[in-house]
């Protein structure tokens, strides 16, 4: 399973016909060399909560390749309203896919929406656990540090996908006590590095780990899961 990252909370997640990206912030993202055209293929589009530096060019990479897009309730709605099609869910919901399976997980921050110069309701925020044939990957989405990490440890994830940038999200410290609540084989940090008030480094977060598998992927790089 091929996992690409492009800075941010941008990860593709490739298996055989399966192209999904999270999070697509691409053309406003400082780290992201890439345009919404080099992203072929793309067969499904994951948004963790509303805002732009997550929602991103949703709405340009769906118009682009068709691909279904999978959130909760409200941001479906919206995007429905830019007559885009995409398939609900909600935290806690899980939901059998072609390409495996999909849980949606509580995050512990905002999803609002900003169009327009007004906010409009994007839900809760929440992040998604895929099964795709037997590997488990967890992508927090942006999050606090929450007791709710301590229920994926059953989940026995193979690869966790965690924000470390501090001041919107969990730093580098908070992200480490997660890690020891969840338990992964393995670690990507995300959300760090983007903007002048997130943190820089992820060199901390390597270093505190302990039996956890840190993997370091510059954006553009991958990861074989
Ligand atoms: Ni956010
Ligand atoms: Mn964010």
């Amino acid at each position: 399973m091929r996992v690409q990252y492009f800075g941010h909370s941008v990860f593709t997640i490739e298996q055989g016909s399966f192209k999904g990206i999270i999070d697509p912030f691409i053309e406003g993202n400082p780290l992201c060399d890439a345009t919404v055209d080099d992203f072929k293929d793309v067969t499904h589009l994951f948004i963790t909560h509303g805002h732009g530096d997550h929602i991103g060019d949703a709405v340009a990479l769906a118009q682009k390749s068709g691909a279904l897009i999978v959130a909760n309730f409200e941001i479906i709605t919206y995007l429905e309203s830019k007559g885009l099609s995409g398939h609900a869910m909600h935290i806690g919901g899980k939901h059998a896919f072609d390409f495996g399976t999909v849980k949606m997980t509580p995050a512990l921050h905002g999803s609002g929406i900003f169009e327009e110069g007004t906010m409009q309701d994007g839900g809760l925020a929440g992040g998604f656990l895929f099964d795709i044939d037997g590997v488990k990957i967890y992508h927090a989405g942006d999050t606090g540090l929450t007791m709710e990490m301590q229920l994926l440890e059953e989940e026995e994830i193979d690869l966790a996908l965690l924000p470390i940038g501090g001041n919107f999200t969990m730093d580098a410290d908070d992200a480490l006590r997660a890690v020891r609540m969840i338990k992964p084989k393995a670690v990507i940090p995300m959300h760090y590095g983007t903007f002048e008030v997130l943190d820089s480094s992820p060199d901390s977060f390597y270093k505190g780990l302990e039996g956890v598998r840190g993997i370091h992927l510059a954006p553009g790089e991958v990861y074989e899961a």
